[in-house]
């Protein structure tokens, strides 16, 4: 569903939005993850990202508005964005110019080809990916079904992008992937622990179609010890950070099976 967006300075314009009706138009999932980014943003500034990376950039507004939010004040900033739509880097072309932003487009299938360019680099990745449980064979078709269409569970592009996000992800790079709560994220969360990430939901949203996670993931160099450790009860720290994050969702889920009970 479709949301009135108050004008901000430092998020992209909608009038400034370029579209094709064939590219997804920016939308609840999209503003979730550009508020979670805006609510980071002290954090984001402080961490002085060189390369950022937006995966699936469908209409730009996400990378555009992580740009502008950078602002002056983080000059220097390579962004990239990579979409499967070749209509989607016309009309991303469209909207960073409309708003003075530079971006690399590269129409690829997740960063397919980009490893040697950009591995280890990436310090900042955004991405807003198909989630929505589909029948798998809707999974990559053309079109803009493949805007939303994730497989069982919405789950299958998901899987493709956590270890390609591993690959690129600096040592000090951040992800923020948003998630619905038929993703299982506590899974997600759970492979990524097991590559060695900490995660955080900095973004909880529900609309009357569905209940969406914006998660953050950060390499935690004390998770490999943890790894061994989980079961322990001297669990270290990011054990208990994804701990409580899971015990978040499973408050979250009990909420929503609450709600509909009620209904
Ligand atoms: C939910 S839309 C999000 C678009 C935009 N990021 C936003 O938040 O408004 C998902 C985007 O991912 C793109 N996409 C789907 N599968 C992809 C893949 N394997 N590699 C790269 N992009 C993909 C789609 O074409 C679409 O533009």
């Amino acid at each position: 569903m479709k949301v009135e967006r108050n004008m901000s300075p430092i998020t992209a314009q909608i009038r400034l939005v370029s579209s094709h009706p064939q590219v997804y138009e920016p939308c609840d999932d999209s503003f979730a993850l550009v508020d979670a980014l805006l609510a980071d943003r002290a954090n984001l500034l402080e961490h002085h990202p060189t390369v950022c990376m937006e995966v699936g950039c469908g209409s730009g507004y996400v990378i555009t508005s992580l740009a502008l939010m950078l602002g002056q004040e983080a000059s220097g900033v390579h962004y990239f964005a990579t979409d499967t739509n070749t209509n989607a880097m016309r009309v991303t072309q469209e909207t960073s110019e409309a708003h003075g932003v530079h971006v690399e487009l590269i129409s690829t299938d997740i960063a397919s080809g980009l490893n040697s360019r950009l591995e280890g680099l990436v310090d900042v990745m955004v991405v807003n990916p198909p989630y929505v449980p589909t029948p798998t064979d809707e999974v990559g078709c053309d079109g803009i079904a493949s805007s939303w269409a994730g497989g069982e569970h919405g789950v299958i592009v998901i899987n493709k992008i956590l270890p390609v996000a591993d690959k690129l992800l600096s040592k000090k790079g951040w992800m923020y992937l948003v998630t619905i709560t038929e993703n299982n994220p506590s899974q997600i969360c759970l492979q990524m622990r097991k590559k060695g990430y900490a995660a955080r939901i900095v973004l909880q949203r529900s609309t009357e179609e569905e209940s969406l996670q914006v998660i953050k993931f950060w390499r935690d160099y004390d998770s490999e010890v943890e790894t061994a450790e989980v079961g322990s009860a001297n669990k270290t720290f990011p054990a208990r950070v994804v701990d409580s994050m899971l015990s978040q969702l499973s408050r979250l889920s009990f909420r929503r099976n609450d709600n509909s009970n009620n209904s």
